[in-house]
């Protein structure tokens, strides 16, 4: 198995599930920003894509599924999902969906078990998220996937 997790963070909680989940699959890990020029990430060398991203009105990152819109994909590779969120309603749900949808677009599949936690955001709410349990919930969840 040769993982890498490629990810899209607006204020950083999605960044720390991500280097925790690097850091347990000991792979390299891309952030995904506004001016990411897709070219640059090669993705015949691996064959399982940890993708992440914070959720914005009920979507993923734009980042993030432009990088799905527009990469080479490839064939044969294993996608799986990762989020933060403040907890609003069905949003984890929708998001994953928008996720699929584009990877399906493209001639993939998306795995059903997802990972999702709270990330902190403006104000008191969710402050402190994720923390240390977010954070080895998320690499027990990355050790299942690279079995
Ligand atoms: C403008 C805005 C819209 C958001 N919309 C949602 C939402 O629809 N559902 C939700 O659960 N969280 C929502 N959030 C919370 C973020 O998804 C959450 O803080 C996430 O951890 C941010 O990840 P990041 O730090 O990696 O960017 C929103 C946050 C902002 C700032």
């Amino acid at each position: 198995m040769n993982p890498i997790v490629i990810y899209s963070t607006h204020r950083t909680n999605t960044a720390k599930i991500a280097l925790a989940i690097a850091q347990t699959a000991n792979c390299n890990s891309v952030e995904l920003t506004k001016t990411f020029d897709v070219s640059t990430v090669a993705l015949d060398n691996y064959d399982l894509i940890f993708l992440g991203t914070g959720i914005r009105g009920g979507e993923p990152y734009v980042e993030l599924l432009n990088f799905i819109k527009t990469a080479d994909l490839g064939t044969g590779k294993r996608f799986v999902l990762f989020m933060t969120w403040a907890g609003g309603g069905a949003s984890n749900k929708l998001a994953y969906e928008r996720v699929k949808e584009a990877l399906e677009q493209r001639g993939q599949n998306l795995e059903s078990d997802y990972f999702v936690c709270l990330g902190q955001t403006f104000g008191f709410a969710r402050r402190g998220r994720p923390n240390e349990a977010d954070v080895a919930a998320a690499q027990k969840w990355a050790t299942e996937k690279l079995k």
